[in-house]
């Protein structure tokens, strides 16, 4: 997550990467040797790896982060490669480059700032645009989630993934208002969330938590996630660091569940990490306890407040084996299907 400033002359975003000094620590000067930052987005994380003279390779499944992408491929032409793709993509993709073992894989989960301020991207309900949501721009969109998955659907969806406590009121209240008409546009959907609950004058807006739900359901991403934990268990070298920055209990809890278990400190696995079978020994070490961003940070960039990093080696064990990572949910396949 980033936030941005706007320059007064010329007019042009700017954006500060959240807890880049605690990455760079984690990351370590004599470790820096090949580092996959799987969440490009503005490409600050990036950019400080090279400028530390890691050679780097970056993913990011949106196209507009791989035109972004460009200019570090000129600046830093032997250091740098970015490829398009999910986390689901990253382990075949680094095999079929042949690349060696990375010494870090970094996560910097969620939506970036050049995502939620466009409008017309459709995250937010902050300026009117429309229902998309879709990070790589493909498959079914925010809109078509809404205006076709059944009113049972769209409550789980709002309750499992915005912890959204009038869930089914909200669902019901859609399905009343799209049998109107389809709801399009981002204020249209705020609108008819804020029927059900009203906005307050302080807190969160009413619709933030099904807005997070519709956007986590939409790019799968906690699938997404448990693919890319899996593929750093996979691809890391020995002595190699798994650093993931996330913005949301639903994700941190999912990382700190795939750090116990990796580490044999639980018996559980998540249900989205394609994991099969216990750890014989432990995977991954140190990833215990959570860091916070500094209060200076906070004061400075307030949109690094509910971030949470989690840092932990790889050891000499070998990987669990995987299944192959699910591509989709079974929601998402029937939206497909109507498409
Ligand atoms: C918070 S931003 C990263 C910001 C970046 N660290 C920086 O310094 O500019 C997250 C980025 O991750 C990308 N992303 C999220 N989920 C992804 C996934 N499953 N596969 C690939 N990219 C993903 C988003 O498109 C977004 O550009």
């Amino acid at each position: 997550m980033m936030a941005f400033k706007w320059d007064r002359e010329p007019r042009r975003m700017t954006h500060v990467p959240v807890m880049l000094n605690e990455v760079l620590d984690a990351i370590g000067g004599p470790r820096a040797g090949i580092v996959v930052d799987a969440t490009f987005g503005g490409g600050g994380y990036s950019r400080a790896f090279l400028e530390a003279g890691a050679k780097v390779i970056a993913f990011d499944r949106d196209p507009e982060a791989e035109r972004r992408a460009l200019t570090l491929a000129c600046a830093f032409p032997t250091q740098f490669s970015f490829q398009r793709g999910r986390f689901s993509e990253i382990a075949r993709r680094l095999r079929a480059m042949g690349a060696p073992a990375p010494h870090a894989m970094v996560f910097d989960i969620g939506v970036s700032s050049f995502q939620i301020d466009e409008a017309e991207r459709g995250f937010s309900f902050q300026a009117d645009g429309p229902l998309d949501m879709r990070m790589g721009r493909g498959g079914p969109s925010a809109a078509d989630a809404v205006n076709h998955l059944s009113e049972a659907d769209l409550a789980d969806l709002f309750y499992h993934y915005g912890e959204e406590r009038n869930a089914r009121r909200i669902a019901k209240t859609i399905v009343a208002a799209r049998a109107l008409a389809p709801i399009a546009t981002t204020l249209q959907l705020a609108q008819v969330i804020e029927s059900v609950q009203p906005r307050k004058a302080i807190g969160p807006h009413p619709a933030t938590r099904c807005f997070q739900a519709l956007r986590i359901f939409v790019n799968q991403e906690l699938d997404e996630l448990g693919a890319g934990l899996a593929a750093a268990e996979a691809m890391l070298a020995p002595g190699g660091v798994l650093i993931v920055v996330s913005f949301h209990s639903l994700e941190d809890r999912m990382v700190k569940q795939f750090l116990a278990d990796a580490e044999g400190r639980s018996n559980s696995v998540s249900r989205h990490v394609p994991t099969i079978g216990p750890a014989a020994a432990p995977i991954f070490v140190g990833g215990r306890s959570a860091i916070a961003p500094s209060p200076a940070e906070i004061a400075a960039n307030p949109r690094a407040r509910s971030a949470k990093m989690r840092v932990a080696e790889r050891t000499q064990a070998p990987a669990r084996l995987h299944s192959a990572p699910k591509p989709e949910g079974p929601a998402l396949d029937l939206l497909r299907r109507r498409a």
